[in-house]
């Protein structure tokens, strides 16, 4: 089951200093509620600040200015080894280049994030195989990243952020890569996770097509909300 994420009035600026007055502002004030379970696509132009907004909502950067909460942890307070940790409880994150790590097979890239968690070895064994049958790689665990398609690399970079069951998937266009018949079969994939587990999904799309399989969009402009909007 999926969780809230509460962005208020959140701000973040690359380099330099409020006062300074220097740096980027990649986003402004942003205020904006995702409900426990919903599925966002977050749409806008390349350099507009969809990736910050993903990165701060899924503790991988922390936000220079407002409030960021995941449930009902308010994470933009937190230390860095406490972001750690709820990085790897509650979030599962797909990156555009598919950030597999090359020296590991299938089976061992989509079991990393419950090595790091310690999870009791013989569930673990069990989880991963059941994520190996859902991705529809089990044939392909034992090969390494470098001898897949783009697709399949991306489907055990969903493996390996949902096999945890986070309450929270990040895709940070995930289908940017990849051509557009292997990109819908990366979507439906992520609507059969949304459908099943309801985790609350963010997706940052440059796709109308792709932003269709959300159920609301999000348009972010020059670092800033300009529009919202909800499937009848
Ligand atoms: N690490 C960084 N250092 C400096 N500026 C950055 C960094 N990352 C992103 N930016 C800038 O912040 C703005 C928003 O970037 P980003 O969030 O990556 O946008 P998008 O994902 O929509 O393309 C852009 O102007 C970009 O150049
Ligand atoms: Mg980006």
């Amino acid at each position: 089951m999926g969780i809230p994420i509460h962005f208020e009035n959140v701000s973040h600026r690359y380099g330099g200093s409020e006062d300074e007055g220097v740096g980027v502002v990649a986003l402004d004030d942003v205020s904006l509620e995702l409900e426990a379970g919903s599925f966002t696509a977050i749409m806008g132009a390349s350099g507009s600040g969809k990736s910050t907004l993903l990165h701060i909502g899924g503790a991988i950067d922390r936000a220079t200015a407002g409030r960021v909460l995941l449930g009902d942890v308010e994470i933009s307070r937190m230390t860095d080894a406490a972001l750690t940790l709820v990085r790897r409880e509650r979030i599962g994150f797909v990156f555009q280049f598919f950030n597999l790590i090359p020296t590991l097979t299938v089976r061992e890239n989509v079991r990393f994030p419950l090595d790091l968690l310690g999870t009791d070895p013989k569930a673990r064994a069990a989880r991963v195989e059941e994520v190996l049958q859902r991705i529809g790689l089990a044939h392909r665990a034992k090969h390494y990243p470098s001898e897949l398609s783009g697709g399949e690399m991306q489907r055990v970079a969903i493996g390996r952020a949902i096999v945890h069951r986070p309450p929270v998937v990040l895709a940070d266009e995930p289908t940017g890569n990849l051509d557009s018949r292997t990109g819908e079969t990366i979507l439906e994939l992520l609507r059969e996770i949304h459908r099943l587990d309801q985790p609350t999904i963010v997706m940052a799309t440059h796709s109308d097509h792709a932003a269709s399989f959300a159920s609301s969009t999000v348009r972010v402009t020059d670092g800033r909300i300009s529009r919202e909007a909800r499937k009848p």
